[in-house]
């Protein structure tokens, strides 16, 4: 059973203050709201654009709530289910349309009911869609997604997704002919390590333009700013930035061109830790209540290892340190966390594991799968 410990106000405690008083013994979702305020707010001191949220990569309330504490009222959403959700929650916020390949009744549901505007694309059978569909409207803005070269990220997202110059190029044409407006994304691929992508993106959007010929209304500069997961050297926030900068410079946008990118993973991840519990040790081998179908799916994907430390309430641990492989919860064989743990040599049953920077693209691809679930949601200061 999943007991939902919200709304407590403004909880001066410690993770390991809740654990000496907890009495569940499931896996605890820690949410610092504070931590996603100050990051949304850094976040756009740096930006000279927009910045729009990317759902997908944490749909809870609490969290959404702390980004809008912190300015951010406008979001990337990739389906139906997501426009639906962020509307109930919040009539006002502008939604942005991203994913490129949509079914034509989430175009027209997106549009007719709820005020969708910008809509994305990579190939003409797309735009075809989108004409069909809609009407002329010139508040649609279609934005023609390139692919850009792999740099340095975790996740490519252009062996998926992606227009090349020329074809973009093309559909950027057609869209301006057929009375849409036409605009330009990308998607550099989640936890870029390499600031130099962003340069060599908006010179791919450079090219377009001088191809094209055709004016654009907004430039998406996508997500993909990485945070730190253990063993992973990343340039600040500032660098990337700088990069996005020097590329933006060379364009020479129009003034009133509108500029945006759509961060998820460095807006969140430092705002929320998951703590699971031992359930059984034997030797070099811990079996912990979460896992890989709970908040560590992104963790095996992709080798991260998140930040962390053990935990027993009210007392210490040996200071001698023992590597442990860690095994999740679920009776699949492939359900084990990536590496070793460097944990204290006399870790037992029901000692616990903070799991730090847990906040992207944890919660929201946990199944639940074999019954396993989080048991509390906690909210701290
Ligand atoms: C279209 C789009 N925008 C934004 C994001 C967020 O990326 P990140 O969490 O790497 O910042 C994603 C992630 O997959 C995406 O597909």
């Amino acid at each position: 059973m999943t007991i939902l410990i919200r709304n407590l106000g403004e909880m001066h405690s410690t993770i390991d203050a809740i654990l000496s008083n907890y009495e569940g013994d499931g896996p605890i979702r820690v949410i610092w709201p504070r931590r996603i305020k100050k990051n949304a707010q850094h976040f756009q001191r740096l930006f000279s654009g927009n910045v729009v949220y990317a759902v997908k990569c944490n749909p809870d309330p609490t969290i959404l709530e702390a980004l809008k504490q912190g300015g951010i009222n406008n979001f990337d959403v990739a389906s139906i289910g997501e426009i639906e959700f962020i509307k109930t929650w919040n009539q006002d916020s502008t939604l942005y349309f991203q994913h490129p390949v949509k079914s034509r009744s989430a175009i027209n549901l997106a549009y007719q009911k709820h005020g969708v505007r910008h809509f994305s694309i990579d190939h003409r059978d797309e735009l075809n869609k989108i004409f069909e569909e809609l009407p002329t409207n010139p508040e649609i803005v279609v934005y023609v997604r390139l692919a850009t070269p792999e740099l340095g990220a975790k996740e490519d997202l252009s062996n998926k997704f992606g227009a090349n110059a020329e074809e973009a190029s093309k559909l950027l044409k057609c869209i301006y002919g057929g009375g849409l407006s036409p605009a330009l994304s990308f998607h550099v691929g989640s936890q870029c390590y390499r600031p130099e992508a962003y340069r060599v993106a908006l010179a791919l959007v450079k090219e377009v333009l001088n191809i094209s010929a055709i004016p654009i209304r907004c430039l998406n500069l996508g997500g993909g700013f990485p945070v730190t997961y253990a063993g992973d050297l990343v340039a600040p926030l500032e660098v990337f930035m700088k990069e996005i900068d020097a590329g933006l410079n060379s364009l020479s946008l129009d003034q009133d061109v509108e500029l945006f990118c759509e961060p998820g993973r460095s807006l969140v991840a430092e705002g929320m830790s998951v703590v699971a519990r031992v359930c059984l040790r034997k030797k070099n081998k811990l079996y912990i209540n979460d896992g890989i179908f709970g908040h560590f799916l992104e963790t095996y994907l992709h080798g991260f290892q998140p930040p962390n430390r053990a935990i027993r309430p009210g007392s210490g641990f040996s200071q001698n340190i023992k590597s442990f492989e860690v095994f999740g919860a679920t009776c699949d064989g492939n359900d084990v966390l990536p590496g070793k743990l460097e944990l204290p040599n006399d870790i037992r049953e029901g000692d616990w594991i903070e799991f730090g920077n847990m906040g992207a693209y944890s919660l929201a691809l946990s199944s639940g799968f074999n019954g396993f679930g989080v048991e509390a949601v906690v909210s701290l200061c």
